[in-house]
């Protein structure tokens, strides 16, 4: 743990965001109920990224103080990107209301409490590396996919999201350069978690798309 290095921490991120952009590219954009789910899952855990963003800029020591900044910095950016997800449903035909927050994907934020406030402020960095990450690998394949199936209008959160995300990527690595041992460890447990969680909302949006069409074939 005190001798995890930069090294360690690439070969973790590029395994582990790897697979998770894999798995995001197989996910069937083009099936309106996933979509919509997806929208949805999207819309509740990024309504707390503006919230995570400020606990951790709160908790930063006076020593972190580099940190306690980008997050302020990054908090701006975010502000109000929920939104986009409900434009996206409304051009769809779609509303919130009807379409629950799953239980993997409210533990993927929830878990955020726990490191920030149980490990450090600086580990929330592997959640940010975690969905970046992915977006900068997977994002423009699934912009143009959706673009191509339900329209620019209800593309909103993908297209924003596949070009920010690129330059926000590449701050939060050079950030993460500079640190080694217990800090970049759980910055790295943090990412590995948050993969495997988001890439679990996936899985279950799948089956109940699965489970959606059977009932639709039997009748
Ligand atoms: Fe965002």
């Amino acid at each position: 743990l005190k001798n995890y290095s930069f090294k360690d921490f690439k070969s973790d991120y590029d395994h582990h965001v790897g697979q998770f952009s894999q798995a995001i590219i197989d996910f069937p954009w083009e099936n309106e109920t996933a979509y919509a789910l997806w929208c949805a899952q999207t819309f509740y855990y990024v309504s707390y990224s503006t919230r995570l963003l400020a606990l951790s800029a709160a908790n930063c020591s006076l020593e972190q103080n580099s940190f306690h900044r980008r997050f302020i910095d990054h908090l701006g950016e975010e502000k109000g990107h929920e939104r986009l997800s409900i434009n996206d449903l409304k051009a769809i035909g779609r509303t919130i209301d009807s379409l629950p927050e799953l239980p993997e994907t409210a533990i993927f934020y929830q878990n955020q409490y726990f490191w920030i406030l149980q490990r450090s402020p600086l580990s929330f960095f592997g959640y940010v590396l975690a969905l970046e990450g992915m977006a900068v690998q997977a994002g423009g394949n699934l912009y143009q996919r959706a673009v191509k199936t339900y329209g620019p209008k209800a593309s909103s959160f993908l297209k924003v999201h596949s070009e920010e995300d690129i330059s926000h990527l590449e701050t939060a690595l050079n950030q993460v350069k500079e640190m080694s041992g217990e800090d970049l460890y759980h910055i790295a447990q943090n990412m590995i978690q948050s993969c495997l969680l988001y890439t679990a909302t996936l899985a279950h949006i799948v089956q109940i798309t699965k489970a959606e069409e059977s009932v639709r074939l039997a009748a």
